[in-house]
Parts: structure tokens; sequence; C-alpha cells
């Protein structure tokens, strides 16, 4: 038999006619019963029983058995010798399975291949782990041996809603009359947020490109080249720190359009939406989508991102202590700071122990404590009771127990105005997340807008909170210098489960307008010409007013899937410090290749 050679020395073996599949392995099921198939894919599993052999084989479009039985004493014998990761083609007639060897765990449990010929195309050396989703493996093998994992059915069916999505997005867009147009990955360096990846220039000493962190500019002067309606699945490159929902290098659904405002951008974006869901999942969205204003979901929800899978929300308490007795929270609220609460009702019964573990997380996100009152209709439970008066437990009272609630627990937290809105932010996704929410619900998508234009550095100078684009509201056009921490702009985030899926902003498309936002970051005119100068000059050929949105393509696939991380919807991933595990990026060069680029290496830490 031609298979049993490979066994015996390397051979090149060429898909001749004879192996050409008839069908994928998922596709075989009752209907073919009695039919002669060719199937090929990676061995699995073999099992001996006795007489018979039982082989798994698996591609993507799952699992079918075959077996074999000892009085084809070559084949089986072959079929025995077979392991794990074996690239295989076997031909064989379909034939039902007795009813009690029927596994309706598999696709095609109700049928096997009865086999008669197997081609091994490729032997594999034993894998470092188990490809299945039933076994653990440990992070790093996983994305050393990223070929294994992508083998598992959960990983495949993580490519495929990525695709599907991609699919159902460019499908939406293309008819609704956008024009897809890629734009250049090596760019001049235009200061965007985070630090850029720089590309040396070969032919320009001491020069360089920059990768894009996102197409800002370009489809910005799209819109002044007529392009009218832009989309591009973009790459976008950013040298930031890793956490489970950022990766070096993000897709974007990146989108720009003339002639529109905030309301037409949401409008896109939730129809679109609705119809990526729709066709993906099956899951028909309900539109429009809430809407909250930034200033309002950071008081009620701590968050510029709340999950509002789940009601429980943050309330401001400050006017009860302004003359209270109990010194840590009046003079937090003298010292211009405030005084928040969360009611949580389900808490009455935390115990000391659990309720330890919240003040501990609270701690962490920087607050100097969080305070509790077990409060009943006529009782009272806290280590700060003794502090406070009748009066205040009964304003208390009147604005935590409405009529219907006999009690709850409230979690209080004073100090500085960010400061507390971060922690009760975290307090509440805490309480959601392992109390309220069980995995049943589905998805809540809401619009952030109105987000500051600019918010200080750790330097105390002003940046722009998302990019220095983005137009001001009207009523703070004329006095933006005179407080810019006050003006609010058309800038939106789309936020889903508590993920920030996406933002986007209505831009500025005059030159005077843009270097006066721009001087409020300390850009100068020289600096502005210098760094920006393209665009500016740009905008005096006629920009139209324009905006757009961009959302992130590798994170609405995580959403979907309901998942915490990116990195298994990004077929080849970076670790937590940017490394590439399989292929060892980023790697040393040869010293000649930094010559030609004019390149000069100083070790900071000389480590051997
Ligand atoms: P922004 O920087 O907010 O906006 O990015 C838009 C969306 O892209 C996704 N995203 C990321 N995903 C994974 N890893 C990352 N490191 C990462 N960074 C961003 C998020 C985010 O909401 N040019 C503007 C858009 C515009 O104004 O139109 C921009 O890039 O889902």
């Amino acid at each position: 038999m031609k298979g049993d050679q490979i066994v015996n020395g390397p051979k090149v073996y060429h898909m001749g006619k004879d192996w050409k599949r008839s069908h994928r392995c998922g596709e075989l099921g009752p209907g073919i019963e009695g039919e002669d198939v060719t199937v090929a894919g990676w061995v699995r599993k073999v099992r001996e029983f006795g007489e018979l052999t039982f082989l798994d084989l698996w591609d993507r479009t799952g699992l079918v058995q075959a077996v074999v039985e000892a009085h084809t004493p070559e084949l089986h014998d072959l079929i025995r010798s077979l392991r794990a990761g074996d690239v295989i083609a076997l031909k064989g007639r379909v034939r039902l399975r007795p009813d009690d060897m029927v596994n309706r765990d598999m696709v095609t449990g109700e049928i096997e291949i009865e086999a008669s010929a197997v081609e091994v195309f490729n032997r594999s050396k034993v894998p470092p782990f188990n490809v299945s989703d039933k076994a653990k493996a440990n992070d790093d093998l996983r994305l050393r041996y990223r070929y294994l994992d992508l083998r598992r059915d959960s990983m495949q069916s993580k490519l495929q809603l990525r695709h599907e999505l991609v699919f159902a997005v460019r499908e939406h867009l293309s008819g609704k009359g956008f024009l897809e147009v890629e734009t250049p990955l090596l760019v001049r360096r235009t200061p965007e947020g985070a630090r850029d990846y720089l590309v040396p220039s070969r032919l320009h000493e001491g020069k360089f490109y920059a990768l894009p962190q996102s197409p800002q500019l370009y489809k910005q002067i799209l819109m002044v080249s007529g392009v009218d309606r832009y989309f591009q699945l973009a790459r976008c490159l950013r040298d930031e720190d890793l956490r489970a929902d950022r990766q070096p290098e993000h897709t974007q659904i990146d989108i720009e359009m003339s002639f529109i405002s905030e309301d037409d951008v949401f409008a896109l974006a939730e129809m679109l939406m609705r119809d990526v869901f729709s066709k993906t999942l099956g899951i028909e969205l309900e539109i429009p989508f809430e809407r909250i204003d930034y200033d309002d979901a950071m008081l009620r929800y701590g968050t510029d991102k709340p999950d509002l899978r789940f009601d429980l929300e943050i309330s401001d308490c400050g006017d009860l202590f302004r003359e209270s007795g109990f010194d840590a929270f009046r003079s937090v609220i003298d010292d211009g700071g405030v005084v928040r609460a969360i009611s949580f009702e389900k808490g009455i019964d935390f115990s000391k122990s659990q309720i330890k573990k919240l003040e501990k997380s609270v701690k962490e996100s920087g607050a100097r404590g969080l305070a509790w009152i077990r409060l009943g209709r006529d009782s009272v439970d806290s280590p700060i009771a003794r502090f406070l008066s009748e009066k205040e437990l009964d304003d208390l009272r009147i604005r935590f127990l409405p009529e219907d609630v006999n009690g709850t627990l409230l979690l209080l937290v004073a100090g500085e105005c960010s400061l507390v809105e971060r922690s009760m932010g975290g307090l509440r996704t805490d309480l959601g997340n392992n109390h309220l929410l069980d995995g049943s619900e589905s998805f809540k998508f809401l619009w952030v807008n109105r987000f500051p234009l600019f918010e200080k550095g750790d330097d105390g100078a002003w940046q722009p909170a998302h990019h220095i684009f983005s137009m001001p509201l009207e009523q703070y056009i004329d006095t933006i210098e005179d407080d810019p921490g006050r003006v609010r702009g058309h800038l939106y985030d789309l936020v889903c489960n508590g993920t920030e899926l996406g933002s986007g902003s209505i831009r500025v498309h005059e030159r005077q307008l843009q270097e006066k936002l721009m001087a409020i970051i300390g850009i100068d005119r020289d600096e502005a010409e210098k760094k920006f100068g393209f665009l500016l000059e740009a905008f005096e050929f006629g920009a139209p007013p324009h905006g757009g949105i961009a959302i992130g393509v590798d994170r609405l696939a995580m959403v979907m899937a309901g998942e915490k991380s990116i990195r298994d919807f990004i077929a080849f991933p970076k670790t937590l410090s940017a490394k590439g595990l399989m292929e060892g990026a980023p790697s040393d060069v040869e010293p000649e290749l930094l010559d030609e680029l004019h390149i000069g290496v100083v070790m900071r830490n000389d480590k051997e």
C-alpha cells in the first residue's frame, strides 16, 4: 500500500485525483448512507476495541468516525500506526451506526465510514498539548504552537464568526453607497494618542515612517476629495500598554461621511450593527440605541462605558452629609469632594468578609475606604452608625428605601470626584458581574456622547480626550480658551455590555478652528504646520463638513461571542509584552541591515 511507504522514508505526495475529496468530514450524514466517499484531514484519535479499530478524522467542518476491521490486516495495521495530528485521506463506504452507538454530541454521530483505503500525507510529532476543546493548555504554549491551537473547534468557530461579521460589514456598507478605500501603511508620524511604531527609511537617512495608529487623517482628506462615504477594514498599529481588550495590531471598521450630523452617524452605525448581528448571530437588535451624556454616565455609572445589562445606579448623596457629625464625609464635602452611594438590595445578607472584599477592591482603585450601612425600615447596622443622626438615617431611608423595599446594603465612598467615580464604577461593575448577571442577558448597546474635548495629562497640560480633530459643541466655540476642561464636543462612543466598541466624532473642517484647538494642547502655528500642515492645507481647498466613527472588529467579535479577551479573535496575536511567540518577534537583525538603514543600536540594559 502506498501510504505505508511514508513510514520508511521521506516521500512527497501530490494530491492525485484518486485522493481528491468527495466530501468534508462534517458533511457526512444518514442522507448518504451506502455511498463511497473520500475524506481528508487530521487524525484526532485512534481507539482499538478487540477486532475493530476506530479513527476520528477532523477537518474544519467537523469530526467523522471511521472504522476498520482486523480481517484487512494491512489496512488495519496502517490505521493502528496513526497518531493524533497525522494528515491522511481515507476512502470508505458510509454506513449507519447501530442505535446504541449513535453519538448525539457529534454532527456526524449517526454514521461512520467503513474504511477501505488510507493515504498518509504527513506524520506528526507528538503535539505539545492535546488539540481538543476539552483539554486545557498553557497560554504561552497555545501561542507558541498557534497552528495547533487554531485546530480546536472553538478557535475555528471564532475565525468563522470574524469572517462572517467582516463579510456582513462589507455587504452592508457597499449597499449603502460606501467606497472601500485603502490608505497607506507607511505614513508620516502625526501624534494620535499612543506611541508609534516607527519604520526607518533606507533611502532617506535619519528619516522614519510611522505605522498608522488609525487612518484618521487620510479618511478626513478623502472627504475633501469628494469621496463622500468611505469605509475601510483598517489595520491599526499602536505601541501601547496591552490588556485583555488591547493588542498592538487591531482592525477597525473605519467610516467617514460628508454633509452629515451626529444623528446620521448614529443611525448608520445602528443599522450596521443590527444587520451584522442578524446575519451572523440571528439576533435582532432593537434600534435606536439608548443615548447617555458623558457627564451623566460618569455620575450614574462611574464610567464612560457602562454595562446596562443591569440597572444598579450610583447616587450622589453629598447633600445629606453637608452638616454631618461624621467628619470623614463632611470634611470631604467642605473640601469640594463628593459622597456617592450604591444601594444594593441583594447585599443585605452579605457577610462581613464579603463586604471586606468589596472594600479591598475599592481601596485598590484609589479610594480611602468604603463605608457601609445595612439599612432596614427600623434598623441600622453599620460601623459608622454611631456618627450618624436619626435625621440622616431617615433621609437615607427616604432616598434609598422605596415602599416596596424593606432593607438594603448602602455602600458609600467619599473623596475627590474623579477618584470616587472610578472606584464606584469599579464597585458597580463587580457587583453586577458577580451578583446580577447570569449569562442569559442579551446585548445592551448604548451611545455615550458629548465627551469632554480636553483632559489634563499627568504633566498638568491639556491634551485631547480623544483626538484633536473633533468639533466642540456650538455653545463652547467662542469661549474655548476660557476653560478648556468645560468644553464638550460632538464626540461619541459606541458601548456594548460594558465594552467600548467604537469611537468617533464630527470633525473640525476649518483651518482656523483646528489651529485654535491645537494651540490649547500647546501646538503653536509653526508646530501645527510642521506636524499637520498637509491636513490644514487641505482644509483650505474646500473641506466639507464631515464626521465618522471607527468600530473595533476584534472587540466586536469578542463581545458577540460573549468572551473577555480579544486574543482568540485574532489569528496570530501578541502576548501582553507584545511578543509573537510562534515566529519569535521582535527579533535581532543583521548588523549590515541596520547599517543600510543608518541605524546604530545602543543597549541600555546589557543583558549578556
Ligand atoms: P479609537 O482610538 O477610539 O478611535 O479606536 C476606535 C476603536 O478601535 C478599537 N481599538 C482597539 N482594539 C484593540 N486593540 C487596541 N489597541 C485598540 N485601540 C482601539 C476600539 C475602539 O473603540 N480614529 C479614531 C476613530 C474616529 O474618530 O473615527 C480612532 O481610532 O474598539
